[in-house]
């Protein structure tokens, strides 16, 4: 049995850091595509083509399912992905809904209609690619009514974090968030919708200050994912091994994947 678990770069570590505390037994093996970061900046059909190469990479781990820890992916490729492209022994999962489910206060798969829910002014900080596709609108609009989502596109901070620059990364963050709060000067919530930004989520919650309560997703996930191998345990693929893929250097991304880890990770080229 084994999961595999994709994001662009590092940002995904985030959800497996969640997801191996949740499910300790589960070996999952994990595909960042570091050569080709940040995702953030490119097409629809670039991102399209990159995640399902890494997908099928994953698929031939024995992962037969596929967890996109990354939001980019999640928005601009993954409804594509299913629609044409996934075979049906195959299952290939986003980060988008179980977060929506949180923030709308659902349990995991109601689907009942929208509904009115208590948070009204939401931000939401996300790649340039994530905020143009609106997914996250789409998905919230089917959930709950009259929730107010601003949306601001975090350009430079993925590839800041990707290159190790933290002070880079803190001001535009700082900047990013003043941006958004002179269109939504009081948000009840943010959502961090890129799974490269709880590696600086101290800096988002000094930016947007103690009121706001701030979403992030690794948790979110984890628990989803735990309830969704219990439905489906069937899922649960062949392999048997945990391991770190990577299109990129795999010295230069396993110090930093250690760094953030905090225990040794040792990558191995994809
Ligand atoms: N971690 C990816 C996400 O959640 C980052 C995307 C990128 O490479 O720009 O969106």
């Amino acid at each position: 049995m084994a999961v595999g678990l994709f994001d662009s770069g590092l940002g995904g570590l985030t959800v497996l850091d969640a997801v191996t505390k949740r499910l300790p037994k589960v070996p999952f093996v994990y595909f960042g595509d570091n050569a080709h970061a940040p995702y953030g900046v490119r097409t629809a059909d670039d991102i399209f083509n990159l995640t399902c190469a890494a997908v099928e990479r994953l698929w031939a781990e024995g992962c037969d399912l596929v967890i996109l820890a990354c939001n980019t992916a999640s928005a601009a490729a993954l409804k594509r992905m299913q629609e044409t492209w996934v075979p049906p022994d195959k299952r290939v999962l986003g980060v988008f809904v179980p977060l929506i489910e949180a923030l709308t206060e659902r349990q995991w798969g109601d689907n009942s209609p929208p509904r009115e829910v208590a948070v009204r002014h939401v931000a939401l900080f996300a790649t340039p690619a994530t905020v143009a596709s609106r997914a996250f609108q789409r998905e919230l609009a089917f959930r709950a009514i009259g929730v107010d989502v601003e949306a601001q596109p975090c350009g430079g901070v993925v590839d800041a974090i990707e290159q190790g620059d933290e002070i880079l990364a803190e001001a535009l963050i700082r900047s990013h968030v003043e941006a958004l709060k002179r269109r939504m000067p009081r948000p009840e919530a943010a959502i961090l919708g890129c799974t490269h930004y709880p590696l600086m989520e101290t800096t988002f919650r000094e930016a947007l200050g103690p009121e706001v309560k701030v979403y992030s997703q690794a948790s979110l996930v984890a628990e989803s994912l735990a309830d969704y191998l219990q439905r489906r345990p069937e899922f649960l693929g062949q392999g048997t091994m945990g391991r770190f893929l990577t299109t990129g250097d795999p010295a230069g991304v396993s110090n930093k994947a250690t760094q953030i880890l905090r225990r040794k990770i040792s990558f191995e080229a994809a």
